[in-house]
């Protein structure tokens, strides 16, 4: 079939250079202003933090357009998927959710569907959702969330289906509108993009090139949400101990965070850090400034150096287990998590131990582990695996049982303490209980009067569970 359209480019999208990033502005074109005029959007995010940040982008150039947010699907004229594309089973639930959508847009023929994310940058992706999601109007990839409202005018327009990806390094873009979806807690990005190029992961590629924001856009950015009542920001990019490095300026995430503190914002927490840049600067920053909470993700992987390498992760174990207990020792009390990967390939049986046994090293609070995905244009895919999925399914329950194990030990020392709540709001599994985490990023489930999302609460723990905590407010 003739394709009258440009697929994306993992190959492309592969390309560095030295350069800082350009830096934009953003305004609204006066033509869009006003196209959503009694029309309701919905959007539905897949996906990590970054993800979750740029669909609150995606709902502010909606808003600005004049459209209002609705309930659900049925309940809207738009309907955006922002995807992941960092493992295979993320990338199905997207395809079977488009799937469903056809129904609907059978029922509304004006109906408009767009795919954004990082499966819109992927070749093979966009070639499916083309030729077999004909009820998929526009595709817009991770470089082109500002163009939304131009294929938006394009499409209500001319009803022709819109494709913008582009598979470049990327830029930084400012003055973007963003409606939150939360209003205690905001999402900071503080770069973009990734250069680390892990053997196994595809962001490198759907997110283009290490790109930090200007310091002063930051610090404005997160006094303006003082000013607005919210008590946490999260400091997002994809490896923030590399803020700045681009810049070429003698400014380090540290440095970041100790100007971040002053702004007198509650709570700090940041995601995520790479072993590899994490310096002492970032270590003084966190213990010198008490509202930068107690709590850090610290990414292994793997616990075996071979593994390791092949993962290009620029570590070994050893390398790992030192700053692990550098960071132990000079931030008593603080939390630790990590992400594992189990199953990837070639990963012998000896190798896997020694994941098990990193675990027992660090007794992390919690891990977020995952069987390896093969991604089409990484390294990893072109290598040799003989591992069969039994195999890789019953390492993932045996390093999950470890990793419930140390949760449950780690939570023990909270047990009849009273400990700082930050309200999320009504439990979602409970309308009689409320929620929210605690400075070690511990989830408590707990009752009490007068509470409010955005409130600072004292709980009492009246029970311990390997990942969350219940209680009750006291005072
Ligand atoms: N397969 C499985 N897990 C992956 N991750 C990234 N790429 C893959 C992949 N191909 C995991 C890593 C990373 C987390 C966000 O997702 O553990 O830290
Ligand atoms: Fe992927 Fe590695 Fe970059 Fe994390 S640091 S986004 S795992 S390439």
């Amino acid at each position: 079939m003739k394709k009258d359209y440009k697929l994306p480019s993992l190959k492309d999208a592969r390309r560095r250079d030295k350069e800082s990033s350009e830096k934009l502005s953003f305004s609204l074109d006066s033509r869009y202003e006003g196209l959503g005029e009694n029309k309701r959007y919905h959007i539905i995010t897949h996906g990590c933090q970054a993800n979750q940040r740029d669909s609150e982008t995606m709902a502010g150039l909606l808003d600005a357009m004049g459209y209002t947010m609705g309930k659900d699907e049925k309940d809207a004229d738009v309907i955006i998927i922002n995807t992941c594309a960092v493992r295979q089973g993320a990338e199905e639930k997207v395809l079977g959710e488009v799937g469903a959508l056809k129904r609907l847009k059978n029922l509304k023929p004006d109906l408009i569907i767009a795919i954004g994310g990082c499966m819109a940058q992927e070749e093979e992706s966009v070639r499916t959702i083309m030729e077999k999601y004909r009820q998929v109007d526009i595709i817009f990839g991770t470089h082109n969330i500002t163009s939304l409202p131009k294929l938006l005018y394009e499409v209500t327009t001319t009803r022709t289906r819109r494709i913008e990806v582009f598979s470049k390094m990327g830029e930084i873009v400012e003055s973007v509108p963003v409606t939150r979806f939360m209003s205690h807690k905001a999402w900071v990005n503080i770069m973009y993009g990734c250069d680390k190029f892990c053997s196994y992961c595809i962001v490198p590629y759907t997110r283009g090139k290490e790109r930090s924001r200007q310091k002063e856009d930051i610090i404005s950015e997160v006094e303006e949400l003082v000013r607005q009542g919210y008590k946490e920001v999260c400091l997002l990019g994809q490896n923030v101990n590399a803020y700045g490095k681009d810049l070429k300026i003698d400014y380090t995430f540290g440095h970041l965070l100790n100007d971040v503190a002053k702004t007198g914002i509650a709570r700090i927490r940041f995601m995520t850090s790479h072993p590899w840049d994490f310096d002492d600067t970032m270590i003084e920053a966190i213990r010198n400034n008490p509202n930068i909470m107690p709590y850090i993700h610290l990414p292994i992987q793997s616990g075996n150096t071979q593994i390791l390498k092949k993962m290009n992760r620029r570590y070994s174990r050893e390398e790992y287990f030192a700053l692990f207990d550098k960071l132990r020792e000079e931030l008593p009390g603080f939390a630790f998590t990590t992400d594992i990967i189990v199953g990837f390939p070639n990963e012998s049986d000896e190798a896997f131990e020694d994941t098990l046994s990193a675990v027992d090293h660090c007794r992390y609070d919690n891990a977020f582990t995952f069987i390896y995905s093969k991604r089409e244009g990484t390294p990893a895919a072109a290598m040799e695996d003989s591992i069969d999925r039994k195999t890789k399914e019953e390492r993932l329950r045996r390093l999950n049982e470890k990793v419930a194990f140390y949760a449950n030990q780690n939570n023990q020392r909270f047990k009849d303490q009273i400990v700082e709540v930050l309200v999320d709001g009504l439990s979602k599994r409970n309308s009689n209980v409320y929620s929210g985490y605690t400075p070690e990023n511990k989830l408590v489930n707990f009752t009490g009067e007068d509470i409010r999302t955005g409130d600072l609460v004292k709980v009492k723990i009246t029970e311990v569970m390997s990942f969350s905590l219940n209680g009750v407010k006291v005072d």
